[in-house]
């Protein structure tokens, strides 16, 4: 089961970037983190970070027939990007949402989730075991 990890703006600055929201463990360290979960859930994964929304459409348009489901964490374009959700609809795969921090109780604009509407379940304010929660999730559907 191959799965595709998608982590959207900024997060590429985990560690440095307001680290009392984010923490203090880089985008390494998230990587890392990722690639364990998957290995002890049996799964293959790839994971993308970009900084730019095309970029982001393009590598989900790019999932189909290749990625048996898709994690996605989209930081700002969360709020903003119904490209990304159309591209999420569009391919059809399963696809289970994350945030690092609780969106639910920062500011009002981050309560708005467009790709979550395309997701089948989100994994909000819980750090890094979302991503693994999100890996969990996939193998369970997808057996
Ligand atoms: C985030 C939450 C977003 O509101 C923010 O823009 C991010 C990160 C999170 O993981 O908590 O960049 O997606």
């Amino acid at each position: 089961m191959k799965i595709l990890v998608i982590n959207g703006p900024n997060l590429n600055l985990l560690g440095l970037r307001e680290p009392a929201i984010y923490g203090r463990r880089s985008y390494a360290d998230l990587l890392e983190f990722i690639q364990k979960s998957a290995a002890a859930l049996d799964l293959e994964v790839e994971c993308f970070q970009s900084n730019h929304e095309g970029a982001i459409v393009d590598k989900i348009q790019e999932a189909y027939g290749k990625f048996d489901g898709i994690v996605i964490n989209p930081a700002a374009y969360t709020h903003t990007s119904i490209a990304i959700l159309d591209a999420l609809k569009g391919v059809g795969l399963p696809a289970v949402e994350v945030h690092l921090s609780d969106i639910s109780t920062r500011e009002s604009f981050r309560r708005i989730s467009y790709a979550g509407l395309a997701c089948e379940i989100s994994y909000i304010g819980l750090g890094f075991e979302g991503y693994r929660k999100a890996l969990e999730y996939l193998k369970k559907v997808l057996l």
